[in-house]
């Protein structure tokens, strides 16, 4: 696109398409388009996100490959809304003649922190008997959510069941578990995008922002 552009035209600010004309440009309104930037600074860009994500893709398929009883596809299981960009790019960057996909969605009770406190698991069918089953979630924070999970899925008498996480914090989990593949270690810091919301903010955001805390 021409800079300035000329006439009216949309341009891309952030996560955000604008309607501009070039007078405003001319005017100096730059103040209103500046404001629908995206928060914090970029944690994590696109490009390796995109290129960690290839390689998870290479390990867990060459893992399935050799680990799987013959006949076997295994089920991914991606945990909604965070895991949403992460499950489906790595679903494309996975290479194997069959995979199965599911999805599910599981909410902390606000507040309460004691194991198995999740909402979602009840409701898991018996679809997960003998199964082998990888659970794509996007962070591990308390620890809680993926371990409540892995048990749930364990008494549902899944054969086995691995788990690849997008992003760890560096602290100690309430609930000790170590994810099977990982994707970036992080700090132990509010961050937000390719997935990750704030109260159903930023979900759409193209990289891993941190979101500035009040205290800084
Ligand atoms: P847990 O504390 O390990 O059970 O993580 C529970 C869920 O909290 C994660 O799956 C995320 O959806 C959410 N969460 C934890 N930390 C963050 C964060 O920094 N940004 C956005 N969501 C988060
Ligand atoms: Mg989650």
């Amino acid at each position: 696109m021409k800079w300035p552009p000329q006439g009216r035209s949309q341009v891309q600010l952030g996560n955000e398409e604008k309607d501009i004309d070039s007078s405003d440009l001319s005017k100096g309104r730059f103040g209103s388009l500046l404001l629908s930037m995206p928060p914090g600074r970029i944690l994590i860009s696109q490009a390796k996100l995109r290129a960690r994500v290839r390689e998870l893709g290479v390990t867990i398929s060459r893992h399935y490959r050799r680990h799987l009883p013959p006949g076997e596809k295994p089920l991914f299981l991606g945990v909604m809304n965070g895991a949403l960009f992460f499950f489906t790019d790595l679903l494309r960057a996975v290479d194997l003649d069959d995979v199965e996909i599911s999805t599910l969605r599981v909410s902390s009770y606000a507040g309460t922190q004691s194991a198995g406190t999740l909402r979602g698991l009840k409701a898991l069918g018996d679809s997960f008997n003998g199964r082998h089953v990888l659970i794509v979630d996007d962070i591990l924070d308390t620890g809680l959510t993926l371990s409540a999970l892995v048990t749930r899925l364990k008494e549902l008498g899944a054969a086995d069941v691995k788990t690849c996480i997008l992003l760890e914090k560096r602290r100690k989990h309430d609930v000790p578990i170590k994810p099977d593949w990982l994707g970036f270690k992080i700090e132990d810091e509010f961050v937000v995008g390719y997935g990750l919301d704030l109260d159903g903010k930023y979900r759409a955001l193209k990289q891993i922002r941190v979101l500035k805390t009040p205290d800084q």
